[in-house]
This record gives structure tokens, C-alpha cells and sequence, in this order.
């Protein structure tokens, strides 16, 4: 087979993604640049902010990774960009940027769903899972179970009716005073929780249906935290004591579903990715109920759990090699795409 060039660009919210994939090699460079640390004083992502930085950081970054990967622009075969969903000008700057260089190279361009990029990460590793599989898709803005039969063939078996699951670790990590991103930080203080002291609700577990909604645990979560501080209470050790049973409530809803997926299509194969599948207590969990049934777990190492520009090269790689690419020309960029 011809091998191809595949360049990947990611902006669709705070981190600025770039990789080279090549069907023959695999991946040959990545690189991130994080805005966390300018968000984080704010709180969250401000939009405005993201998309000047993006612009700031997108062209070094693709020459880094093409100097990286000893590979010249002239070499690409194509370029991928996240068309969506995100933050409209921050995707604007990715989009613009793909499309320009595509037009100047004469290459195809083709347009990535963010989610698509997310549930394929996993491919990036050693050993890959095989098609068919469940996909347990958890990251700051969706929380989904899909049936994966192969490229471009997904089945939404069941999504959050509200708050994604890193949305909840955000806010839960809020209510305790804890910086953004809140995930890590809530998971970080948990390690040191009683698990028994409180026990948190299990939304949406108690009906057959693979939906999840996390809005009722976030007021749980808030109305335990100002007990305790009516009740003068509220020490760091009663924090991580919340910490733990919001963490353990989330991680077996998680896990709850992703059991009833998994005998709902028959399938033995469960793929997790997006940001909140870097939660240690999620995987153990998930670990122990796989073995349990003689399934197999899978997930992107470590930096390509959240956001990067890997996983949309190798979308990308892959759809070109499928024969689509988006003409030159329209270009797209889709905040809100389901
Ligand atoms: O996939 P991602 O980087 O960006 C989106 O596309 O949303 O996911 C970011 C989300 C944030 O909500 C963050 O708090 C959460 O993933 N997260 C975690 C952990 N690491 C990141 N949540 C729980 N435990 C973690 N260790
Ligand atoms: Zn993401």
C-alpha cells in the first residue's frame, strides 16, 4: 500500500494539538501545548483567550512536529482539522489553518468530528482493540456509550440527559474550592476519603436504559458541602470525605452502564477515552469488572486521554485511506454537532 501523510490539527478548546500520522509507520510526532495554566486563573476556559492563544501556538507547533517526524510540507498527503463540536473560534483557527495549507500544498482536507477522535485513540496503541467494541466516551462535554462495528459505524446506545461526567468533576471540584480542571484535582483529594461516610446517588441507575444524568448528584453534592458547613464541619478532611463518595457515585454509575452495554450487544471488548478515562479509580473499577466477565478493557495512554492532535491525524489517516476527503472549499466549523 502508498503510504500516507496525514497531518493533524486539534483546537477545539483549550489545547492546541498537532501530529503527523503515517499509515506505515504510525505515529511520527506530536505535540501539545496546554492553556490550562492561563485559564486556570479564571476559573474555566474563556473563549477569547483560547482562540488568540491557539493562533499564537498552531504554527510553531506544526513545525515542531513536522521537524520531528523529518518530514517536509511538500510530503503531506493530507491534513485534518476538528470541524467540531467546541468553541466556535477557537475551531476557526484549526479549520483556517488546515485550509490554508491544504489549498497552498494542493492536498485534501478533511473535517473531524472531535468525539470520532476521542473513541478511535485507543487505535494509537500497541495493542489495539478489534472492531466490534463498546465505547465508554467520557470528557468534559459528553458522556456516551456507542456501539463501535468500525469506521464511520457507530450506534448511540445511550448519553447524558444533562452535565457530562468531567463537567460534574468540575463543578463538584468548584463547590469544594479546588482549581480548574477539576477532575484531577477531586480524584487527587478523594485518595484520601472514607468512602463509607457518605454515600451519593447512583442517577438513573435504578431504571433499565443506558442514559446517564449527572445535574441531581452536582445539588447533591452541594447540599452535603453546605450541611456540613452549617454544621461547622467543613475541615479538609470532611472535603476529601465528599470528594470520595461524588468520585465513587460517578465511577459506578460509569460503571453500572458500561456492565449493561456490554451484555445489551454481546460484545467483550470496552473501550474507554476522553478525559475523565484518566481517572485511576474509574479504570480499577472497570478493571475488576471486565475480568470478571472475561472482557478486555482498553485506553489511550495517559496524554492522549484529553485532548490532542494524534487522535484526529489518525482519523483523519484512516477516512483517507477509506477514499473520503472533504473538497477544498468548505470549510467547517461546527460548535454544536451531535
Ligand atoms: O477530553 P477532554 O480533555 O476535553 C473535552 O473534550 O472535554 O476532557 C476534559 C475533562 C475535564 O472535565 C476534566 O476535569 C476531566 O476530563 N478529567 C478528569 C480526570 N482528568 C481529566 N476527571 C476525573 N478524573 C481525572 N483524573
Ligand atoms: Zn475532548
Amino acid at each position: 500500500a502508498m503510504t500516507m501523510r496525514v497531518l493533524g490539527i486539534e483546537t477545539s478548546c483549550d489545547e492546541t494539538g498537532v501530529a503527523l500520522y503515517d499509515t506505515e509507520r504510525g505515529l511520527a510526532a506530536d505535540a501539545l501545548h496546554s492553556q490550562i495554566a492561563m485559564h486556570a486563573e479564571y476559573g474555566g476556559v474563556v473563549p477569547e483567550l483560547a482562540s488568540r492563544d491557539h493562533t499564537r501556538r498552531l504554527l510553531p507547533l506544526i513545525q515542531t512536529v513536522l521537524s520531528d517526524a523529518g518530514v517536509s510540507r511538500g510530503e503531506l498527503d493530507a491534513i485534518a482539522y476538528t470541524a467540531g463540536p467546541g468553541l466556535v473560534g477557537a475551531l476557526m483557527v484549526g479549520a483556517s489553518t488546515a485550509h490554508g495549507m491544504a489549498r497552498a500544498l494542493d492536498i485534501p482536507v478533511l473535517g473531524v468530528h472531535h468525539m470520532e477522535g476521542h473513541l478511535l485513540a485507543p487505535m494509537l496503541e500497541d495493542a489495539p482493540p478489534a472492531f466490534p467494541f463498546v465505547a465508554l466516551l467520557v470528557s468534559g462535554g459528553h458522556t456516551q456509550l456507542v456501539e463501535v462495528e468500525g469506521l464511520g459505524r457507530y450506534r448511540l446506545l445511550g448519553e447524558s440527559v444533562d452535565d457530562a461526567a468531567g463537567e460534574a468533576f468540575d463543578k463538584a471540584a468548584k463547590m469544594l474550592g479546588l482549581d480548574y480542571p477539576g477532575g484531577p484535582a477531586v480524584a487527587r483529594l478523594a485518595e484520601t476519603g472514607d468512602p463509607t461516610r457518605f454515600r451519593f446517588p447512583r442517577p438513573m441507575t435504578d431504571r433499565p436504559g443506558l442514559d446517564f444524568s449527572f445535574s441531581g448528584l452536582k445539588t447533591h453534592t452541594l447540599t452535603a458541602i453546605r450541611k456540613l458547613e452549617a454544621d461547622g464541619e467543613l475541615d479538609d478532611a470532611a472535603r476529601a470525605d465528599v470528594a470520595r463518595a461524588f468520585e465513587e457515585a460517578v465511577v459506578d454509575t460509569l460503571v453500572i452502564k458500561c456492565r449493561r452495554a456490554l451484555d445489551q450487544t454481546g460484545l467483550k471488548r470496552l473501550v474507554v477515552a476522553g478525559g475523565v478515562s484518566a481517572n485511576a479509580r474509574l479504570r480499577e473499577r472497570l478493571g475488576l469488572e471486565t475480568a470478571k466477565r472475561s472482557a478486555e478493557v482498553f485506553y489511550p495512554r495517559g496524554r492522549f486521554c484529553t485532548d490532542n492532535g494524534a487522535m484526529i491525524a489518525y482519523v483523519g489517516a484512516q477516512r483517507l485511506l477509506a477514499g473520503e476527503h472533504d473538497t477544498v472549499g468548505q470549510m467547517q466549523a461546527v460548535p454544536r454537532w451531535p
